[in-house]
Formats: structure tokens, sequence, C-alpha cells
């Protein structure tokens, strides 16, 4: 008899368990998943600052909302410690934010999307971080994403968002891919066949909306690897040809971190519609130099004039004559008048009727000549290797003496 009450208290024991097991399953399962982060960050403040601290942390959905830039951010929801100071070693999310960059850009103006990306009204992490699926629009441009990329800097894909109020800064201090990306396209002279911020050829697409293509526009057929916008990108930029075969644009060698900067750079080139206070102080366009301004002043009144004047100095050098390009994309023009012979097998006058590769591109779309203008700078060109000839000579005979 002993044993069967013994086990009877069993059963009702497990019973009991049971069903504390299912209710608080029941429970945790009603809570949202906020709770959980709310009441750790609670736990951490009590650690740090006492018991009056912790009374002090807010409970529910905490959002910031920004209408000037339309936007309501409940990422503090979890993020409870942004504005705490003390905390910068805690994990996130309950980290205090780094200060440096909220001196110039307050949170209670910014929000955080602007800068981080990911979906404002989401109160869970994967909708609002919106990383683990492909089609969101906006995912946080976080560590994951700088993963998947295999971005050295982990966190450097946030610069694509700072670039979008930033845009004609030439530098913006904290954006080194951006700025180092704005750098290159300068050096590698993109504007000789794109426009550029409102400058710029027309032999590529106006790339001033660029990151607002649509993913769909882009074929992923020749990329190995995950397909996304920032990839083909990648890809392009390493070597042109091996995404759009016929292209003209040049492989200039891109690195992997030069081609992820430059792909971040063109991704940030999106339309906005910023209030004009959110737009830091630089004008809204993207002007020459005055050193760039003034030497091409100057060259404009040398003898090259015409290759200036018709942007052939865009892409070519005519040294003979003193004409300067700074992208450097085809040869200096003061040898063209035997060159062509050598390496086309043909004459100038030919080559300049019916041009071939990039020049076939180049006057079927940039630059119109007459035949007057293709007179001309046959007739120059001539001249040009002439004095070619003549400085070498000049130089042997230099040299000699
Ligand atoms: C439901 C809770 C929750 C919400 C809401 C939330 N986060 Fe997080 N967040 C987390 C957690 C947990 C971590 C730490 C885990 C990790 O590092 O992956 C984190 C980490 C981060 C990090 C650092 C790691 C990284 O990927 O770079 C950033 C940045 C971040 N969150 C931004 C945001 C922004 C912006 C929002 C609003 C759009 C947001 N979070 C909304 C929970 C949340
Ligand atoms: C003006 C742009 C800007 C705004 C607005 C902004 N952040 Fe940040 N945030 C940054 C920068 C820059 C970093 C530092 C990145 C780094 O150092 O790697 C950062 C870092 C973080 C981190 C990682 C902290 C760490 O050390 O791991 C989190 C989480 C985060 N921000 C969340 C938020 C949330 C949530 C908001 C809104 C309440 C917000 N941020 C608003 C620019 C911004
Ligand atoms: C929504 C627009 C916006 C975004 C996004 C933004 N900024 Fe700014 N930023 C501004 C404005 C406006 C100022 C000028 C504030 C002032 O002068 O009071 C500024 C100022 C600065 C400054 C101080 C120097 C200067 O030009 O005045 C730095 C550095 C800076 N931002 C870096 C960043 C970085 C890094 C990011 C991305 C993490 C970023 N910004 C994102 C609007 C933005
Ligand atoms: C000789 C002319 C030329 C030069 C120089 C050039 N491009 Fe291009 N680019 C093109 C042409 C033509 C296309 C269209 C075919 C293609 O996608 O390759 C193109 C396409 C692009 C695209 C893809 C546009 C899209 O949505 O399909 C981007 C982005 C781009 N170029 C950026 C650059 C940058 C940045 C530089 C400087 C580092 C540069 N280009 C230099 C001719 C040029
Ligand atoms: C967008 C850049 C660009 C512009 C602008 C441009 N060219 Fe060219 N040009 C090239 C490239 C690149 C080559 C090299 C051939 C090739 O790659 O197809 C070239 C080759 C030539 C050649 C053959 C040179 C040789 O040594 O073989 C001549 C001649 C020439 N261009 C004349 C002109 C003239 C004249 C103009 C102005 C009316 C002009 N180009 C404008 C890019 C350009």
């Amino acid at each position: 008899m002993e044993w069967e009450k013994r086990e009877t208290l069993w059963i009702f024991i497990s019973g009991v368990v049971l069903l504390a097991v299912l209710v608080f399953l029941f429970w945790g399962s009603l809570l949202p998943e906020y709770s959980g982060y709310q009441a750790e960050f609670r736990d951490i403040v009590r650690d740090n600052a006492g018991q009056q601290g912790s009374e002090a942390v807010p409970s529910g959905i905490q959002q910031i909302w920004v209408a000037a830039l339309g936007r309501t951010d409940r990422c503090p929801t979890c993020h409870l410690g942004m504005s705490w100071k003390g905390l910068e070693r805690e994990p996130n999310p309950y980290r205090s934010h780094p200060v440096k960059i909220l001196e110039k850009h307050p949170l209670a103006e910014f929000g955080c999307t602007v800068c981080h990306g990911g979906q404002g009204y989401g109160t869970t992490e994967e909708s609002a971080h919106a990383t683990q699926e492909f089609n969101w629009e906006e995912p946080l441009l976080g560590k994951e994403l700088g993963e998947l990329y295999l971005i050295s800097d982990r966190a450097a894909l946030e610069q694509i968002h700072c670039n979008s109020c930033h845009r004609y800064d030439r530098k913006t201090d904290g954006a080194a891919y951006i700025n180092s990306a704005k750098e290159l396209v300068h050096q590698k002279g993109c504007r000789s066949c794109h426009k550029i911020n409102g400058r710029g050829g027309v032999i590529g697409p106006d790339l001033m909306f660029e990151g607002d293509q649509n993913p769909e526009q882009f074929d992923y057929s020749r990329l190995s690897g995950v397909p996304s916008v920032f990839s083909w990108h990648v890809g392009h930029f390493k070597d042109p040809k091996s995404m759009v075969a016929t292209t003209v644009m040049p492989n200039f060698g891109f690195g992997s971190r030069e081609a992820q900067a430059l792909s971040m750079l063109v991704m940030s080139w999106r339309r906005q519609t910023f209030p004009i206070r959110y737009l830091p102080g630089v004008q809204l366009a993207d002007l020459p130099t005055p050193e760039e301004a003034e030497k091409e002043k100057q060259m404009l009144t040398g003898p090259g004039a015409f290759f200036v004047r018709k942007g052939c100095f865009i892409c070519h050098d005519v040294t003979a004559f003193g004409v300067e390009s700074a992208a450097k994309l085809g040869p200096d023009l003061s040898v063209a008048y035997s060159d062509v012979q050598s390496r086309f097998g043909r004459t100038l006058e030919d080559f300049l009727a019916a041009p071939t590769g990039t020049m076939a591109v180049v006057l079927s779309t940039q630059i119109h000549l007459t035949d007057a203008e293709r007179t001309e700078a046959i007739g120059l060109l001539k001249e040009a290797y002439q004095k070619h000839l003549q400085n070498q000579e000049a130089q042997i005979a230099g040299t000699k003496r």
C-alpha cells in the first residue's frame, strides 16, 4: 500500500511540473521578442547603476519619429542603451551608441535607418534587420551583409547611406571606402564616358541615379556566387567584359577593395528627397576645381585648341601641342599619324572615316565630326606628328652636345 501512495504522489508532481512548463511556454509565446531584451537591459542597468537606474528604463515599443524624413524607427525598442553612457562594453543590442558620429547627427533628428538601413517599423530582429530575405528593399547594412559580401571592414557598407547626404563632398570623415572610390572616379576619368553628378560624356549610361536601378535589370547569369546588385557591380568593375561582353568600358585592373568601394559609391547614387537642412553645406553640383578650369582655359588658347574644343582631350594627350588629358584612356595623338598605320594597317584618313573599337562608339555617340572637322583633325594630327619628330631630334641633338 505504501508504494501505491508514493506512485500517486509522483504522478501528481509530474503533472504539476508539466502544467507549469506548458503555462510558461504559452506565456513566453505571448510575450513579444523584445521584452526579453528589455528585461535583460534592466538587469544590466541594475548591475551598473543600481535599482533606481533600472526603474528609469522604459518598457514597451520605443520609437523615434522624424517627420521631416518620413521615418518611424523602432530600433530603440531593443537598442535601449543608445543614448546611455557607460554601457560601451556591453554586447549589442544593449551597448551605448558611439558618440562622435551623433554630435553632427542627433538621434532625435536623424533616427537610425537613414544611416544603418533596416526596416524602421520592425520590432523583431528578423523584420527590423531584414537581412534574412534577399527581397527586402532596405536591409540593415551591417556585419551580416558585410560578411556575405566579403568586405574586410564588416561595418563599411553603411557608408552607402552616408553618401546619400554627403554625395557632393569631396571627402567625408568616417567614410573611407566612399572617399577612396571618389578619388578613383577622378583619377581614372570615368567622366570621359559617363555623366556623373551632371557632368561628363554619353558613351556609357548616365550614373546620376545608378543606385535606383531595379535589381531585375542586371543579368546575373555570368556571376558565380550570391546574385546581388552589389556582386554584379564588383564583377563588372573587376572586368567589365565578363559581365557585358560587348562593352567598351575598360578593364582598369581594380582589386577587390577598389571594386567594392566603387560598387558602394555607384549604389549610393539614388534619388533622395531630404529637406535641405539635412544636406551638409556644400554646393549641389560637382564642379571642376579652379586648377582644372585654369588648365583647360590655357589649352584652349594653344595650337591644340581643336582637340580641347571637340572633347578629344578627355581621353587623349596631344603632348606635341601641350594638350594633357586627365584620364589618358587613349594613346597620345602626337604619334597617331604613324601609329594608326602600324596598329591598324590603315591610314589615319581611313581610320577616322570608319573607326573601330572605342573610337567607333565615341564618334557615333559622344562626338560628332563634320567632314570639314575631320579634315581639320587630320591636318592637325599631321602637324602634331611633325612637331613630335622635331622635338625628338632636338632632344637627341641636345643629349649629343
Ligand atoms: C528585436 C530586437 C531588435 C530590433 C527591433 C533591432 N535590433 Fe539591432 N540588434 C539586435 C540584437 C540582438 C543585436 C546583436 C546581435 C548581432 O550582433 O547580430 C543587434 C545588433 C545590431 C547592430 C550591430 C551588428 C551589425 O549587424 O552590424 C546594428 C548596427 C543594429 N542592430 C541596428 C539596428 C537598427 C538600425 C534597427 C532598426 C531598424 C535595429 N537594429 C532593430 C536586436 C534588435
Ligand atoms: C549619422 C549616422 C548614424 C545614425 C543616425 C545612427 N547611427 Fe548607429 N552607427 C553609426 C556609425 C558611424 C557607427 C559606428 C560604426 C563602426 O564604428 O563600425 C554606428 C554604430 C552602431 C551600432 C554598433 C555599435 C557597436 O559598437 O557595435 C549600433 C547597434 C547602432 N549604431 C545602432 C543605431 C541605432 C539603433 C540608431 C538609432 C537610434 C543609430 N544607430 C543611429 C552611424 C549612425
Ligand atoms: C540624412 C543626411 C545625413 C546622413 C545620412 C549622414 N550625414 Fe553626415 N552630416 C549631415 C549634415 C546635415 C551635416 C552638417 C551638420 C552641421 O554642420 O551642423 C553632417 C555633418 C557630418 C560631418 C562633419 C563634417 C561636415 O561635413 O560638416 C561628418 C564627418 C559626417 N557628417 C559624416 C557622416 C557619416 C560618416 C555618415 C554615415 C555613417 C553620415 N555623415 C551620414 C547629414 C547627413
Ligand atoms: C571608355 C568608356 C568608359 C569608361 C572610361 C568607363 N565606363 Fe562605365 N560603362 C561604359 C559603357 C559603354 C557601359 C555600358 C555597358 C556596360 O555595362 O559595361 C558602362 C557601364 C557602367 C556601369 C553599369 C551601368 C548599368 O547600370 O548597367 C557602371 C556602374 C559604370 N559603367 C561605372 C563606371 C566607373 C565608376 C568608371 C570609372 C572607374 C567607368 N564606368 C568608366 C563605358 C565606360
Ligand atoms: C572616351 C574616350 C575617347 C575620346 C573622347 C576620344 N578617343 Fe580617340 N581613342 C580612344 C581609345 C581608348 C583609343 C584606342 C583604340 C581603342 O581602344 O579602340 C583611341 C584611338 C584613337 C586614334 C588611334 C590612335 C592610335 O595611335 O592608334 C585616333 C586617331 C583617335 N582616337 C582620335 C580621336 C579624336 C580626333 C578624338 C576627338 C574628336 C578622339 N579620339 C576622342 C578613346 C577616346
